[in-house]
């Protein structure tokens, strides 16, 4: 089975992410690619795909959207995860959850209608305070925002050994469930 990984980060923190899924899949599954979203020349010849992006002003960055939109057709052929890089756990503890569900919420009436998704997650990356404009700084840190890096690798791999299980569980026999199988080859 060939897997596509594909990401959009403006820091680094959603490449180190996809790049860690892709080899975690990659033990199981065998063939599967990481890419940046710009270096995707084709998606033809994938069995699957999940696709990320770093969220800044409440969006997925414009490569990971033009690269979406661009090959909608193409994936919505094919099983899709997406997951979302943001900043929800650096806010105070009060407001972490609901900052979540709604970024979740927000992303997925806005951007994916095109494709039905097998998942979307939201994480979070890093987010240092070098990102946020100095006067709110202050601000942030003493309503109990924090600042620094966030990723919950646990809940990554949890996320990454479901989309795994979905791929392997339902490959033996039939192909990627809700495709038909292969058809036989020669004669
Ligand atoms: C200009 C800018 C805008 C951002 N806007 C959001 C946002 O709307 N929602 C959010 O959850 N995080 C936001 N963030 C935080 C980033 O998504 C977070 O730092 C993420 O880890 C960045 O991923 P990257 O390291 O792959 O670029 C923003 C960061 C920057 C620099």
């Amino acid at each position: 089975m060939r897997v596509l990984v594909a990401y959009a980060s403006a820091l680094g923190s959603t490449r180190e992410i996809a790049q860690h899924v892709a080899d975690r899949m990659a033990v199981a599954l065998g063939e599967v690619e990481c890419r940046s979203v710009e270096e995707v020349k084709s998606v033809s010849g994938y069995d699957a795909f999940v696709v990320g992006s770093a969220i800044h002003n409440q969006a997925w960055l414009d490569p990971a959207l033009v690269f979406f939109t661009h090959n909608a057709h193409e994936l919505a052929k094919r099983p899709v995860w997406v997951f979302s890089v943001g900043m929800s756990d650096a806010l105070p503890r009060l407001f972490r959850k609901r900052g979540a569900a709604l970024q979740q919420q927000r992303l997925e009436q806005s951007q994916f209608q095109d494709v039905e998704l097998r998942g979307h997650k939201v994480f979070s990356g890093v987010y240092e305070a070098a990102q946020m404009p100095g006067p709110l700084r202050v601000l942030f840190r003493l309503t109990g925002g924090h600042f620094g890096d966030l990723r919950d690798w646990t809940s990554i791999d949890d996320w990454t050994d479901d989309i795994t299980a979905q791929l392997t569980g339902s490959s033996e026999g039939a192909g990627v469930q809700g495709l038909p199988p292969d058809p036989p080859t020669g004669a």
